[in-house]
């Protein structure tokens, strides 16, 4: 039986809900397994280069950590951190720049991880803004996608799960600052969505 809260409601009340279930939606052996995977395409794919990974901050940081330790390869990374949800569940599909990196990505090969693509709005803003800074190339490795919510056309190369609609916690992703440090992605119901 799936947890139930409302959106909205205190910080508190959301983990109280958590603590009585929720949906495992991909288990931690599962995404450890596609981690694997994708760590050793990208090894292949970038075999003599020497990529650098830019974590979107804060979600993705569990799934970057994974996957450097998966690739086979001299790398090195990076961060940024945006802001792309108002106080709701949806992107507000303003981005705001928190965080720039602190490389110059000329020439580099560079591709962004990500934890999850929702509507699309926070990585094709991302892609286009890296792109004027003429890196060697430039691709996207997300851990979740939602096909389903997407609002712009985003071509990512490496993607591990699609999941439908739902509202996910989990492997760097939170709800209200909650639940990234849990090593399952769970799916919460939510009372009400706004
Ligand atoms: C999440 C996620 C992506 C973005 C995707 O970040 O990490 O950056 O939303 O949504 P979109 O495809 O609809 O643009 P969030 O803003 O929740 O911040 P966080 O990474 O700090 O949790």
């Amino acid at each position: 039986m799936a947890a139930r809260c409302t959106i909205g409601n205190p910080r508190a009340e959301v983990i109280a809900g958590m603590t009585t279930g929720a949906d495992v939606l991909i288990p931690s052996s599962d995404i450890q397994e596609k981690v694997r995977e994708i760590g050793a395409r990208i090894s292949e794919d970038y075999r003599g280069k020497k990529p650098l990974f830019v974590g979107v901050l804060r979600g993705a940081v569990v799934v970057l950590a994974d996957l450097m330790r998966n690739v086979d390869l001299e790398c090195e990374i990076d961060f940024m951190e945006v802001s792309s949800y108002g106080q709701g569940r949806t992107s507000s599909g303003v981005v705001r720049i928190l965080k720039d990196l602190e490389e110059d990505i000329t020439n580099r090969h560079v591709l962004i991880v990500e934890d999850i693509i929702d509507t699309g709005l926070t990585l094709s803003y991302l892609h286009d803004l890296l792109l004027t800074r003429k890196p060697a190339s430039l691709e996207i490795c997300a851990l979740l996608s939602k096909p389903s919510r997407r609002q712009v056309a985003i071509e990512v190369k490496y993607v591990r799960f699609e999941v439908p609609d739902v509202f996910v916690v989990g492997y760097g992703i939170d709800y209200a600052g909650a639940h990234r440090n849990l090593p399952d992605i769970l799916a919460l119901e939510l009372e009400a969505a706004n």
